[in-house]
């Protein structure tokens, strides 16, 4: 099953994510955290798009196109995959269709008040990239990662006024994508206020 994640940051892209790859062997592809990790690993694509992480804009369609078309022709992708937070303008969209077969679309559907409590207090493991919040799902020792025992980070698009900028390229670049899929028929709508399970048994109620 191949599954597009689509919703605002901090909608619970990621987190339901973590739950559903387990549960379905589908391979988690976060454009995200493939950029995140080439900034943490100062290779040239990273020092190209630390800035406009940093800063919640988006990194260029060919740039992006090119990356996931590169993934997604390694063999742990053949039993399926989850794209989060790809594609995010109509232009990947329309890319997407000449490399890759799509199941569903799954909208995470959720208040902008909502996303900003989510990103506000969002913590996650540099090395894991586990995601955690400070009360809605706080680590069992506050401030260190469970597993590992690091220092959790918050993200720097986590910061106030990034997290505007991000809201508002969503919902100028990315909303639009909801009509896109729907038309296609492959649009299935969540409700992501609620508990991440109730969001992931819903999704996996799909693939029954
Ligand atoms: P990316 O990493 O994709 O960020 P995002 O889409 O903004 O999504 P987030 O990771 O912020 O949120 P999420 O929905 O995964 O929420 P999470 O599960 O963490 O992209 C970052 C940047 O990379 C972009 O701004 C852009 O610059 C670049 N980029 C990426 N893809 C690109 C593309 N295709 N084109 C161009 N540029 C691109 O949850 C959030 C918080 O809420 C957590 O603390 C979590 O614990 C909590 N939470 C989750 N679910 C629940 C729940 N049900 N109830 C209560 N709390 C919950």
């Amino acid at each position: 099953m191949n599954l597009i994640f689509l919703g605002p940051p901090g909608a619970g892209k990621g987190t339901v994510a973590a739950i559903i790859k387990e549960k379905l062997g589908l391979v988690h592809i976060s454009t995200g955290d493939l950029f995140r990790d080439n900034i943490k690993k100062e290779t040239p694509l990273g020092k190209k798009v630390k800035e406009i992480l940093a800063s919640g804009g988006l990194v260029g369609d060919d740039i992006t196109c090119q990356m996931v078309r590169e993934r997604l022709k390694q063999d742990d992708c053949k039993n399926g995959f989850i794209l989060d937070g790809f594609p995010r303008t109509i232009p990947q969209a329309d890319d997407l269709q000449s490399f890759a077969h799509i199941d569903a679309a799954i909208e995470f559907a959720i208040s902008t008040d909502e996303v900003v409590t989510r990103l506000s207090g969002r913590r996650v493991c540099p090395s894991t990239g586990k995601i955690y919040h400070v009360i809605f799902n706080p680590p069992k020792k506050e401030g260190f990662d469970d597993e590992t025992g690091e220092a959790l980070i918050q993200r720097d698009d986590d910061k106030e006024d990034a997290i505007k900028h991000r809201l508002e390229v969503y919902h100028s670049q990315t909303e639009p994508l909801i009509a896109y899929y729907k038309e296609k028929g492959l649009l299935k709508s969540f409700d992501a206020s609620a508990s991440s399970k109730n969001v992931a048994d819903g999704i996996l109620a799909l693939a029954k």
